[in-house]
């Protein structure tokens, strides 16, 4: 049987996609009681994280399993030992593998080795566990029904970015990204993505009677030497009460966390009625659960 991953939004179809969603809803509520008793997840980690980190090791002791947390700082990973190694190796004690690292060829590479699944906790090119913790807070705002929403992404095309072109591929929303000229998504993800996604240079015309309007930080883990260069380029993009006013009177706001306020989003903003940051980083915990039910049960 071949093992299933998930490094990508895509490598689930829409259908699987909808029934994720809806599953983290019912595990939400407290109505899917599930359980991956005697199973246990490894989680690689080569950056830092809260969220992720917390939300998948609180979801496997409440699904009955393990987590083990394994930093780059004191893992033979960290010290060279190979990505073929380290599969095959973990392949053999654990149920399933979680990774958080710089590129998204390792976690591919990871994936191919393991006889065990494989979840992308993060990459340079990806976050789709982020992504379906922000659907199922679009859902519990406006209702199962994605086809016909509109989600404004302002700022960088990073990872995140990528991650929202591929669920408005998968699912049918319509995404409408404002990034600063030569901060544009990986092009092709973009270009694959058709007519749901365009690209403009204006936040206000990307916000525009949107139901979802969406941001993140201006330099990503990694990117840290590039803070100031950055915050020239991105001067105009913050999300601040005059670009909120700009959509649906119903919208709300979203961010993956962590967030540097004042910079890519204005305190008002983001401590604001509109905000739904809170749900939108509890939902990590639901979604995941869903995926490793999905992947391990
Ligand atoms: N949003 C997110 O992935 O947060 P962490 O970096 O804290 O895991
Ligand atoms: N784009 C950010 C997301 C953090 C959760 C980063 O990669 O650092």
């Amino acid at each position: 049987m071949t093992v299933r991953h998930f490094l990508a939004i895509p490598d689930f179809e829409t259908q699987e996609l909808t029934e994720l969603l809806a599953r983290a809803a019912r595990l939400k509520a407290g109505k899917d009681r599930s359980t991956l008793a005697g199973k246990s997840l490894a989680m690689i980690f080569r950056k830092s994280s809260t969220r992720t980190r917390v939300s998948f090791e609180v979801g496997m002791t409440q699904l009955g399993g393990h987590a083990l947390f394994l930093s780059e700082r004191d893992s033979q990973i960290g010290r060279g030992e190979t990505v073929y190694d380290t599969a095959n190796v973990l392949s053999g004690y654990v149920d399933a593998i979680t990774i958080r690292t710089f590129d998204h060829s390792e976690v591919e590479e990871l994936a191919m080795h393991a006889s065990v699944p494989v979840i992308n906790a993060l990459t340079d090119l990806l976050h789709p566990c982020q992504i379906m913790a922000d659907l199922q807070t679009v859902i519990e705002e406006f209702g199962p029904e994605l086809n016909g929403r509109t989600v404004a992404w302002i700022g960088d095309g990073n990872n995140m970015a990528n991650s929202w072109i591929n669920a408005a591929w998968r699912l049918g929303f319509e995404l409408r990204l404002a990034c600063p000229e030569g901060y544009d998504p990986d092009p092709t993800i973009l270009k694959r993505a058709g007519s749901a996604v365009s690209l403009t240079r204006d936040p206000a015309e990307a916000a525009e009677g949107a139901d979802v309007v969406t941001t993140d930080v201006w330099a990503s883990m990694g990117q840290e030497s590039e803070q100031a260069v950055r915050e020239v380029a991105f001067k105009g993009f913050i999300v601040d009460d005059a670009l909120m006013r700009r959509a649906d009177p119903s919208a709300i706001f979203l961010h993956c966390l962590p967030a540097h306020r004042g910079e890519e989003v204005a305190d008002s903003v983001i401590d604001g009625p509109q905000s739904r940051i809170f749900p939108e980083a509890e939902n990590r915990l639901h979604a995941q659960k869903a995926i490793l039910l999905e992947l391990m049960g």
